[in-house]
């Protein structure tokens, strides 16, 4: 049996960022760099790679540099032009041509489940894949892509997952659940952020799925969870009970850029993969090491 093609993507970036303040106050947490790249551009480079068409980014009031980022710079473009500096501004071009870009705003921080909730109108009666903007996950074969096979598989919503330790699971919702074969499993419920001793597993959602419109219907029965807020793991957690869900153990190593040290973490590992980079950052990293 064949199931639809994933085209579209929402992502969900109207939070307010508020573990990297102050550098959040007036710049998109989404915006803020790896090295040169904006968080974001990874994050839509991830979808894109994916075979995802329509980007549907959930955003807010002050987050219009997410918007302009993925448009053209004609005043920049072309005076890069001018001074003969193609390659430059054929980087900038590139980023206005990777996809299209849909935004719809969340108007009240009401939670995750909520912002995806807001992407209803655009995403319709198709299945889609769901990206968290502070979520970096560096893959062979982009994260995205690993639950996309699984759904056209399968024909079923599906979460990526990744092993934490015990210490760590209340930083995440948790799934619980039976093994299918290797990497997967059926999901029969979900925590948000559990203390240690309440999470059904150790397998933890850091930020990628891929959902069957199903979703919306569950969500709209989804009432406020931990922290007041619409949670998307609530709103799993019904679909789970009330049609099926699968959890994908992916391959790749991910960082929390949504965090300080998350932050570091990423940019030293995106560096030290960068051949115009990576020597001049081993030998600062020498230089503070010996200090
Ligand atoms: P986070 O829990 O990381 O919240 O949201 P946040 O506001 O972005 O950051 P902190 O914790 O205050 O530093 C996870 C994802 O859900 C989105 C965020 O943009 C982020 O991508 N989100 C969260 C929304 O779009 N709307 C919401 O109401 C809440």
């Amino acid at each position: 049996m064949s199931y639809p093609k994933i085209k579209k993507a929402v992502i969900p970036a109207a939070g307010q960022g508020t573990r990297l303040l102050p550098a959040t106050k007036v710049v998109p947490k989404e915006m803020l760099p790896i090295i040169d790249v904006p968080m974001i551009q990874h994050i839509v480079e991830e979808a894109v790679r994916s075979g995802v068409e329509d980007v549907i980014l959930v955003t807010a009031r002050h987050k219009e540099a997410i918007e302009n980022h993925f448009d053209f710079n004609f005043e920049l473009e072309e005076s890069l032009d001018q001074k003969h500096k193609k390659d430059l501004a054929e980087i900038s071009k590139s980023i206005g041509r990777l996809c299209n870009l849909i935004s719809i705003r969340q108007k009240n921080p009401l939670g995750l489940g909520h912002a995806v909730l807001c992407a209803a109108p655009v995403v319709g009666n198709e299945p889609f894949a769901v990206l968290l903007g502070d979520d970096l996950i560096d893959a062979e074969v982009p994260c995205t892509r690993q639950l996309i096979n699984i759904y056209e598989k399968e024909g079923h919503s599906v979460v990526g997952v990744m092993e934490v330790p015990r210490a760590e699971v209340s930083k995440y919702g948790i799934v619980g659940g039976k093994s299918i074969r290797s990497r997967l499993m059926e999901v029969s419920h979900l925590v948000e952020k559990p203390a240690p001793d309440a999470a059904p597993s150790n397998y933890a959602i850091p930020g990628r799925y891929v959902l069957s419109p199903k979703i919306f219907e569950y969500l709209r029965k989804t009432l406020p969870g931990k922290g007041g807020e619409i949670q998307l793991t609530d709103g799993l957690e019904l679909l789970a009970k009330g049609d099926r869900l699968l959890a994908y153990e992916f391959e790749g190593t991910r960082y929390d850029t949504g965090d300080r040290l998350g932050l570091i973490d990423a940019t030293l590992a995106f560096a030290l993969k960068r051949p115009d980079l990576a020597p001049g950052v081993r030998e600062l990293l020498r230089k503070y090491l010996a200090g």
